[in-house]
């Protein structure tokens, strides 16, 4: 395989499927399978999710919401994400820890990164609900800084489309998939893959970030045994 530990980041509208909100447990169930196969090979999966399913943030701020309060009901709802997929991995018989990073010990354990690694080493998947804990950060930096922390490999950013394009693929036609690009022309070309603080932080942390299409079944497998489907994005 070639990689050892990943950190794969969802995002909470993956999660929605066909639907307009929340959780559809066709697509759970499919998601929990995809990362089965890649555990299955000895892969440790660590993943952080997003919960624009349920809430986000940033929309509620822009409708006269508080932004602090937005966030923190953001970071509420990728715990509910979280709790979900943890369910749908252990039906395909996956075990997996949730840690989060707000405190609801009731519910999840607190995040706790030696404890996090010993859950890993052990073929736990380590799932990383509440983002950081911060109002104002996304999930992607969430993710960046999980990924940093814990030694992973790699991120796999699971998103809609098969990689990082010239221009929006959804919106202009000739617009072409890169394989490979580097942190600095992300920058120099103005393409988004991450947000700023997120995108940063992994390429100061020599960090590598796979965007790929996590809706096509195989893709994760394909991507831990070195083929290249989706972008690169590296040093
Ligand atoms: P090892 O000791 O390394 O084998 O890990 P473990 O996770 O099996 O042991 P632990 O006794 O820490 O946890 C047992 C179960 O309780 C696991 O399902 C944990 O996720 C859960 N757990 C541990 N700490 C907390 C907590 O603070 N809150 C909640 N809700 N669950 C917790």
């Amino acid at each position: 395989m070639h990689y050892k530990r990943i950190l794969l980041k969802l995002s909470g509208e993956a999660l929605m499927g066909e639907r307009q909100y929340g959780i559809d447990p066709i697509r759970l169930a499919e998601y929990a399978q995809e990362i089965k196969e890649v555990t299955d090979k000895g892969i440790e999966v660590a993943i952080v999710i997003g919960g624009g399913n349920i809430f986000r943030g940033v929309a509620g701020a822009s409708n006269g919401m508080d932004r602090v309060q937005g966030d923190h009901m953001g970071m509420l709802a990728t715990v509910i994400n979280g709790l979900a997929l943890q369910s749908a991995l252990e039906d395909a018989n996956v075990p997996t820890r949730l840690q989060t990073a707000i405190k609801i010990n009731e519910i999840a354990e607190p995040f706790i990164r030696r404890k996090a690694m010993r859950h890993l080493e052990k073929g736990r998947v380590v799932i990383f609900g509440g983002g950081t804990g911060n109002p104002y950060f996304t999930t992607d930096s969430a993710a960046v800084l999980r990924a940093i922390e814990i030694g992973a490999d790699v991120i796999l950013k699971g998103t809609r489309v098969d990689g990082i394009y010239t221009a929006d693929p959804e919106k202009f036609k000739d617009a072409t998939k890169f394989s490979n690009i580097t942190f600095e022309d992300v920058l120099k070309k103005g393409l988004k893959v991450m947000d700023t603080t997120a995108f940063t932080l992994s390429q100061e942390n020599k960090l590598p970030i796979i965007v790929f299409d996590m809706n096509t079944k195989g893709n994760l497998l394909k991507l831990v045994s070195g083929e290249n489907i989706g972008t690169k994005v590296d040093n």
